[in-house]
């Protein structure tokens, strides 16, 4: 099916048949017409704690020596880094579940050094399967061979196209049997590379040639009477033929769910093998994907224009339901200038998932790899997203529980302001924090919009709703606006699995009021909201400069809470005092701040 825009306003779907059902979703605003969506496609799954960490990844890492080295050299530098990742690189001959034997014989013991360090480590794994092994050397494709996993030709054969081991067999992931073998090669390979979460790539699914090895036989379903306008401009081009046979039905009805299918087998799997909430992150997509995994943009280059477009990549997967979604930090292919980089890795410190990844044969591209000025820049970026992991984590938990977006356009707040309608280069996470990304070289402004309230500058405390463009001159500003409450727990590593004292920020709006709230958990068990295993607390300061907390749930599950310090943005006048809980505690007042230390805990 093609859909067509104008002439406006209106859409033309083109179709050659099948069943359609439409839903007309009616809003009334563009928020509810999200979560009407996602309430029909499935809410996404909470994202296991790391996810929304640090990850970093390249193509052409060589060997796990080289890996390791930059592991060990971000640490070093103390760069917050939850996740190390391989691409294809790792495996024997680019089969799946192998590693190579001479290059990557340390990988175990890299792995190991990374749990030791509370870090992860994430796979690549393709879904074709190397077919050209000896019987009885490769257990993938003689076992999958065994149980009929693998999608039939006309001739009811493997089908066999080719991929990066060479020729290679498809599994058909409509069949529950496959589902079942994928968890057995899974299990089999975490016993040797304890991985933690996968990446699932090439699953449109992507094949070298057309169709196969022997092209497709000539029928109906190959040349069908409309073909729309596809890569290569038949329905097989650089993938399997149409006709191929899967358990469920015809690939000509199934091409498009193959990463779906692909990620729930891959995310059943990572269940139970770890009892943790599945990692996986896929480039094929399909409605109701976040129920499974997350999603990269796919092979972007190291160029401006390909920064200021990931963002609306990121918002448009937001809106599908999948809010875990990032694009490749400082771009795929290509070799990024140092400038571009920095800016790359502040506007990709509020993406949903945040990783850098590199293709193979360009220079490293990782912090640690820039003068020391732009690894700085890069680390204090990644340290603000770090601290702001609470009010992240609690917008995941909304995605999850209502549908809400976690990155989100500002026409979303703002449905009356039609100044917002057409803005692509600035986003907000949740309602309550306005980012401004720099998305060109060599600028010391930037230009911006803020929608109607009060939006303080999270750093100055400054309030500049009528200025625009505000100058800077060094790489390490970003700008990045607040309203309401949240909280923050400066730290390298993410407060889950900190439990660091959190700073509460409340920034007041112009009649004095603000609110905000936060989830928490223990970050990684299944099910933690569904089994009561949580804790959700709001907070809100009314007119009167009064704020007030109330525990909605509390669990002994998830650990306590401590707050040790609060701001309140936006205080016009210094109070005479303040108490906590009728005991008048100590405070500062300057530049419409009012701070004050205190401990506080919820437990
Ligand atoms: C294609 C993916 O899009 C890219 O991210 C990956 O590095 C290569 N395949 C190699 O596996």
């Amino acid at each position: 099916m093609s859909v067509f825009p104008p002439p406006a306003p209106a859409l033309t779907w083109r179709t050659i048949g099948g069943i359609l059902d439409f839903y007309v979703f009616l809003g009334p605003d563009p928020g509810s017409v999200v979560e009407q969506y996602v309430d029909v496609i499935g809410r996404p799954a909470m994202p296991i704690y790391w996810a929304l960490g640090y990850h970093l990844c390249r193509w052409g890492y060589n060997s796990s020596d080289s890996t390791w080295e930059v592991v060990k050299s971000l640490r070093n530098y103390g760069i917050p880094h939850d996740t190390q990742w391989n691409d294809i690189d790792y495996m024997d001959q680019f089969k799946d579940f192998t590693f190579d034997p001479t290059n990557f014989d340390s990988l175990p013991d890299l792995v190991r050094d990374l749990h030791a360090h509370n870090q992860t480590y994430v796979i690549m794994l393709d879904p074709a399967i190397s077919s050209t092994q000896p019987k009885g050397s490769y257990w993938p494709f003689d076992e999958g061979l065994k149980r009929g996993v693998f999608m039939k030709d006309a001739e009811g054969k493997p089908l066999i196209g080719k991929v990066w081991p060479g020729q290679t067999a498809f599994p058909d992931f409509s069949d529950e049997v496959t589902h079942e073998w994928w968890f057995d090669n899974l299990r089999k390979f975490h016993e040797k590379v304890p991985f933690d979460g996968l990446w699932i790539d090439m699953n449109e699914p992507s094949n070298f040639v057309d169709g196969s090895m022997n092209g497709c036989p000539t029928n109906s379903l190959e040349n069908p009477p409309y073909t729309p306008g596809v890569l290569g401009g038949f329905l097989r081009s650089k993938t399997v033929c149409a006709s191929v046979q899967q358990k469920q039905s015809t690939h000509y009805n199934l091409h498009s769910l193959y990463g779906l299918m692909e990620a729930k087998a891959s995310a059943s799997a990572l269940k139970r093998i770890l009892s943790k909430r599945p990692f996986v992150i896929s480039r094929s997509s399909f409605p109701s994907q976040g129920l499974y995994s997350g999603h990269w943009l796919g092979d972007n280059r190291s160029q401006w224009k390909d920064l200021y477009t990931s963002i609306t990549g990121i918002l448009t997967f937001n809106l599908f339901g999948i809010p875990l979604v990032g694009a490749d930090i400082c771009g795929f292919s290509e070799e990024p200038q140092e400038e571009l980089c920095v800016r790359w890795t502040q506007l990709g410190a509020f993406y949903p998932f945040t990783r850098n990844h590199n293709t193979v044969g360009m220079k490293p591209q990782d912090p640690t790899a820039f003068s020391p000025l732009a690894r700085e820049a890069m680390k204090q970026a990644l340290l603000l997203r770090y601290s702001l992991f609470p009010f992240l984590y609690t917008l995941f938990h909304h995605a999850h529980l209502h549908g809400h977006t976690v990155a989100r356009p500002l026409m979303f707040e703002f449905p009356g302001d039609v100044k917002t309608y057409g803005i692509d280069k600035q986003f907000l996470w949740g309602r309550s924090l306005l980012v401004t990304p720099v998305l060109e070289p060599g600028v010391d402004f930037v230009g911006g919009y803020f929608p109607p309230g009060l939006w303080f500058d999270y750093f100055t405390v400054r309030l500049d709703i009528n200025k625009m463009k505000k100058s800077f001159n060094s790489v390490d500003i970003l700008f990045f606006h607040l309203r309401g409450i949240l909280f923050a727990a400066p730290n390298l590593t993410l407060w889950i699995s900190s439990g660091q004292p959190l700073h509460l920020v409340s920034a007041l709006s112009d009649d004095g009021s603000a609110s905000g709230d936060l989830f928490w958990d223990d970050g990684e068990s299944l099910d933690t909201y569904e089994t009561n295993q949580y804790t959700y607390i709001v907070f809100s300061v009314s007119q009167v400069l009064t704020m007030t907390s109330q525990v909605l749930h509390s669990s002994q599950e998830a650990s306590f809470l401590s707050v040790d310090s609060t701001s309140f943005y936006g205080v016009p006048e210094k109070p005479s005092r303040v108490l906590v809980n009728t005991r008048e505690v100590p405070f500062t007042y300057r530049d419409n701040q009012v701070k004050m230390r205190f401990m506080l805990q919820v437990h």
